[in-house]
């Protein structure tokens, strides 16, 4: 088996495929090829989030590839600006129609704040009372059948104890920023103490670390 169809499994019992294609700053024509390229050739878990706009490019990538749709895993992002119920719950069902799918396989929060807050410094603004409201509408798309997983990405450890002390569910998943020289310690293991998956994003410092020989 290629490490492509290996999986590791979540704390609900659902299987997620270890690599993902990245569909970030891609947009919908030039989704297109890669994804398709990409399900021809053995991936099966393809990244996206409703913020990169490219879902239709992945639903047509998806369909010239001819791979059926219980063979891929997709994964998505409620906006960090999508702070309400309402906006999180059209986030969903705008991915749902946009990607063509009955159902999401992960769904993350994309970030703890508005991006334009976003930083890793303890000081920074918290939307822990928004981030419940977002949480409460992907818990019932989960129990609707148009989630299979939910989660979050680039929470810390107090995003997490306010979102399960306030609502008793705890994320599949935490995607975070992870890479050789950003390995942010304190936040992988509380996370996989609670059993809850860390996955990396810009593994390769989106592409920096490549300019590093050591
Ligand atoms: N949850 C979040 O907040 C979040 C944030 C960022 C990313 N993500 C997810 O993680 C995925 C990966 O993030 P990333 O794009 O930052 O990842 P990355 O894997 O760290 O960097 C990708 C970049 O590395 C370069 N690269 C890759 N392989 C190369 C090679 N063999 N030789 C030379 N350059 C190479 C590419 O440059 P060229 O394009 O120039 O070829 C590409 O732009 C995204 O697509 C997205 O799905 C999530």
């Amino acid at each position: 088996m290629s490490i492509l169809q290996e999986t590791y499994h979540l704390n609900n019992g659902v299987s997620i495929p270890k690599i993902a294609l990245g569909t970030w700053q891609i947009a919908t024509p030039d989704a297109v090829h890669p994804t398709e390229f990409a399900l021809k050739n053995g991936y099966v878990h393809i990244d996206t989030a409703h913020g990169y706009g490219n879902a239709k490019g992945i639903r047509e990538g998806i369909k010239a590839s001819g791979v059926k749709r219980e063979d891929i895993f997709i994964t998505s992002k409620v906006r960090g600006e999508s702070k309400s119920y309402h906006e999180a719950m059209g986030n969903i069902h705008d991915d749902l129609e946009d990607l063509n799918t009955d159902y999401i396989d992960l769904m993350l929060i994309h970030c703890p704040t508005p991006w334009r807050f976003f930083n890793h410094k303890p000081t920074r603004p918290h939307f822990y009372k928004e981030n419940v409201e977002v949480w409460r509408a992907m818990v019932e798309a989960k129990e609707q059948g148009l989630l299979r997983a939910i989660g979050v990405s680039n929470f810390n450890v107090d995003d997490l104890k306010q979102l399960i002390e306030a609502t008793g569910v705890k994320p599949a998943v935490n995607q975070i920023r992870f890479s050789i020289g950003h390995t942010q310690p304190e936040i992988v293991s509380f996370y996989q103490e609670n059993d809850i998956l860390i996955e990396a994003y810009s593994s390769l410092g989106t592409g920096r670390l490549l300019e590093n020989e050591a």
